[in-house]
């Protein structure tokens, strides 16, 4: 028998004599007692380190960095990064195959395509996501003004605020969108209710 097919067997007695007839795994102290505390290998993360990962921002604006930006930087950037894979939200895009979701709609509850104006309940959010993933092929190639200057810009394009807001820390979470009615908290206990 050539030894890689007796190698393969032999991993496969040893899974195999290790699932059957084991309990399922429990939770509880006993799983570390007696492990070292250390295993020889990683580090501590520095925190320069920890920075550059803990960029969420949360609905009431909890992570939101200093800047600001505009609508009309905001329309200059988005023409230079979005546009060619989420349509230049002015031509009509009908006729169009676009690799990317359409960024703008009404903000009319139900209407389609579902978008930032009718579908997404917080504007931070907006924030949030664009920094962290856009442009799809060059995510984190942003500065947080150029974000907050996208964020003007889609917001502005969506009819949620005007031309000549100036988005910033303190006022981008104080927007209401208008989708923010369709979600309701969760606060069932348990059982069979259904919202
Ligand atoms: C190379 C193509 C590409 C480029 C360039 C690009 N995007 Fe995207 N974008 C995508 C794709 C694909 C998705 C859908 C990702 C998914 O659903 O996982 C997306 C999703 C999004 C969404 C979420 C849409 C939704 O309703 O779910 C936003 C907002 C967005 N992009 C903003 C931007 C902005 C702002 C830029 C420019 C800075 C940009 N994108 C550049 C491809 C692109």
């Amino acid at each position: 028998m050539n030894s890689r097919i007796t190698m393969t067997i032999a991993l496969l007695l040893i899974a195999l004599s290790g699932s059957f007839g084991q309990q399922p795994l429990k939770a509880d102290k006993t799983d570390t007692a007696g492990a070292p505390a250390r295993y020889g290998f990683g580090r501590i993360a520095a925190p320069a380190e920890i920075v550059r990962w803990d960029i969420d921002v949360r609905p009431d604006g909890k992570g939101l960095p200093p800047g600001k930006g505009d609508v009309v930087s905001g329309k200059v950037l988005y023409l230079a990064k979005c546009a060619v894979c989420h349509g230049n939200n002015e031509t009509s895009l009908s006729n169009l195959k676009l690799p990317a979701p359409v960024l703008v709609s009404d903000t009319v509850a139900g209407s389609r395509p579902k978008a930032i104006g009718n579908y997404w309940p917080y504007a931070t959010t907006l924030f949030d996501y664009v920094r962290r993933t856009m442009p799809y092929n060059q995510p984190g190639s942003l500065t947080d003004n150029e974000v907050y200057s996208l964020t003007a810009y889609l917001l502005h394009a969506n009819k949620i605020i005007k031309s000549n807001t100036v988005l910033n820390a303190s006022n981008l979470p104080k927007i209401v969108m208008p989708a923010k009615k369709l979600f309701v908290m969760d606060d069932r206990k348990g059982g069979p209710e259904i919202k």
